[in-house]
């Protein structure tokens, strides 16, 4: 399993901060306590700042936690915020549109994303979908964070605004149709189940891989 170890350069002051991130961990993981076992191990994909890892490990030191990126210099960035805390895995470099992901299968109880398929083409959701199914235990829990378009529901105007800005950005990017990642979940062998709302119009999806 290739992991990246902490650049010695990086220290705390360096490091890339998302203030969304610092905003939205508390929320994620009062869902996630709700969620998963006080021994559950956690495959984090798309970790990005590396800030939702440092959080909830901390606070959730029964849990181990799995961090990964498909940058190597955000790689480089998780390691260093996490660095010393005893729950939280080195860094895994992890593309979830590269089958098959370097892990075993069956291995987690977890596998939690957050703002990833939103900012990735459609490609990615069936991808991290197959990566999951395969990689959680029976009955185990993937967690998708992040906003998404639900049918019948106008989209907020900052939810809104965020697409329109995206798809500038790069065609093959913007918010996804919940009920298109639910049918491809499916498609996957996974179980949707009721998504929760979170703060600023955002979703938490839960899908169960089949006990
Ligand atoms: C908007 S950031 C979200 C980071 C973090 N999860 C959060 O919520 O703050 C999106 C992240 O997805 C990562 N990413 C993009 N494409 C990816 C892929 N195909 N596989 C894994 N990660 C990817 C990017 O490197 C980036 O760190």
């Amino acid at each position: 399993m290739p992991n990246v170890l902490a650049s010695p350069q990086l220290g705390p002051t360096d490091l890339p901060f998302s203030p969304a991130a610092e905003r939205n961990a508390a929320p994620i993981l009062a869902l996630l306590r709700a969620w998963l076992p006080p021994n559950a191990l956690v495959l984090e994909v798309a970790s990005g700042t590396g800030q939702h890892a440092q959080h909830i490990a901390a606070a959730e030191p029964g849990w181990k936690w799995q961090p990964s990126e498909a940058r190597a210099e955000a790689l480089a960035v998780v390691a260093a915020r996490c660095a010393g805390q005893a729950n939280v895995r080195p860094p895994l470099q992890l593309n979830v549109q590269v089958q098959p992901w370097p892990l075993d299968a069956a291995a987690f109880d977890a596998v939690f994303v957050a703002n990833l398929l939103h900012i990735a083409p459609w490609e990615a959701t069936p991808a991290l979908l197959q990566g999951a199914a395969r990689c959680l235990k029976h009955g185990g829990i993937l967690a998708v964070y992040g906003p998404f378009i639900v049918d019948g529901e106008p989209l907020a105007p900052s939810n809104a605004a965020f697409d329109a800005d995206l798809r500038l950005r790069d065609a093959r990017w913007g918010l996804r149709s919940l009920r298109q990642v639910q049918d491809a979940a499916r498609d996957a062998g996974l179980v949707p189940a009721e998504p929760c709302a979170m703060p600023a119009n955002n979703l938490m999806l839960r899908f169960a891989a089949p006990a």
